[in-house]
């Protein structure tokens, strides 16, 4: 417990420091940052990759017809990517596999120094109107969007399925360092000591954010009960009116099955030294309730008598199976 204290309070002094130099001399090697520890930026732990020239993010300029994805990871990202751009796209699945999601919604804070591009130049090069993809918390999106009044739809998914996924997740992304046992990794997560912080912190700073800014704000759960119904009220989000055999198509293409299996969609472009999807598939399970595979009894009494705790005072409300 301690020494893990003392590595997130003292960022990681051989990322930033062999990070810092090279990037001084504009190079900076992707050891440098592979499987290193988090490192903390405004006080939540960031993939160390990322952290690198942080007022990129601070003072990210956006433009008034950006349309934010925002969610914690693991959550349904590239699920609601998909199909905003399906809708954006009237429903037609062969424009929608012009490129990969990654490319056509942009993550806002990626970088992967010496390797690939990071989100801020892509966006900046994207024509608008932009999709911007953020696992950010909300204290931490930058001042612009805000000020420009941007329309965002956030996805939260229930916390014991997204602690399975993030723990695949961290297996397979040589960004992240190793999670551990599961049971070690549990610890962790009710701490918050991963990436991009608290979960509970996270759906909870961005539900009070939507009584005063455009977010439409989805369960991920909801999404899977019944996902024509949400994604119509995406469709009407977004000012969009489209016949019932487009909205079906919609569903169609963007199921999991269909996901899984579509090269723009499963990542299969990412370089398997970023993520080895041999150790764990990108799309794994896509369902609610996987949860109990995983918990143990006590690890389930252990998680909800903290998150009763956690979650106290808001009217936010998750299933944990449907
Ligand atoms: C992604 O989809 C392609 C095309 O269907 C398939 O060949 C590939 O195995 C899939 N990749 C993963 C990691 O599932
Ligand atoms: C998890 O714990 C709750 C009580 O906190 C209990 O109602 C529920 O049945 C448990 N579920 C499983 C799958 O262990």
């Amino acid at each position: 417990m301690r020494s893990e204290e003392t590595k997130l309070n003292f960022p990681l002094l051989p990322c930033v420091l062999a990070g810092m130099k090279r990037v001084h001399e504009g190079m900076t090697s992707p050891e440098d940052y592979r499987r290193q520890d988090w490192r903390i930026v405004h006080d939540i732990p960031m993939v160390c990759a990322f952290s690198y020239h942080w007022e990129r993010i601070d003072n990210f300029q956006s433009r008034p017809d950006d349309l934010v994805i925002a969610t914690y990871p693991k959550s349904g990202t590239t699920w609601i990517s998909e199909i905003v751009d399906m809708i954006l796209n009237d429903g037609d699945p062969d424009k929608c596999k012009r490129d990969a999601v990654f490319n056509k919604v942009p993550m806002l804070e990626f970088a992967a120094p010496g390797k690939m591009p990071p989100g801020t130049e892509k966006l900046a090069k994207t024509s608008s109107p932009r999709l911007v993809k953020t696992h950010l918390p909300v204290q931490l999106l930058p001042m612009s969007f805000w000020e420009n009044g941007c329309k965002m739809i956030y996805v939260a998914r229930n916390a014991k399925d997204v602690a399975v996924s993030f723990y695949h997740f961290d297996l397979m992304n040589q960004l992240h360092p190793e999670p551990g046992t599961w049971e070690q990794y549990v610890e962790k997560y009710m701490a918050g000591r991963v990436a991009y912080g608290s979960w509970y912190d996270h759906v909870k700073g961005w539900w009070e954010k939507r009584k005063d800014h455009p977010i439409l704000y989805l369960l991920y759960e909801d999404m899977k009960e019944d996902p024509k119904r949400e994604i119509r009220k995406v469709m009407h989000f977004l000012g969009k009116d489209l016949k019932e055999e487009v909205l079906d198509r919609i569903v169609y293409h963007t199921s999991f099955e269909m996901m899984k299996e579509n090269p723009a969609t499963n990542y299969t472009m990412v370089p398997n030294d970023v993520m080895d999807q041999s150790i764990s598939p990108f799309m794994r399970k896509g369902i609610a309730g996987d949860w109990k595979n995983h918990f143990t009894v006590a690890q389930n009494e252990t998680f909800n008598e903290d998150y009763e705790r956690k979650m106290a005072g808001t009217t936010l409300q998750f299933r944990t199976e449907i």
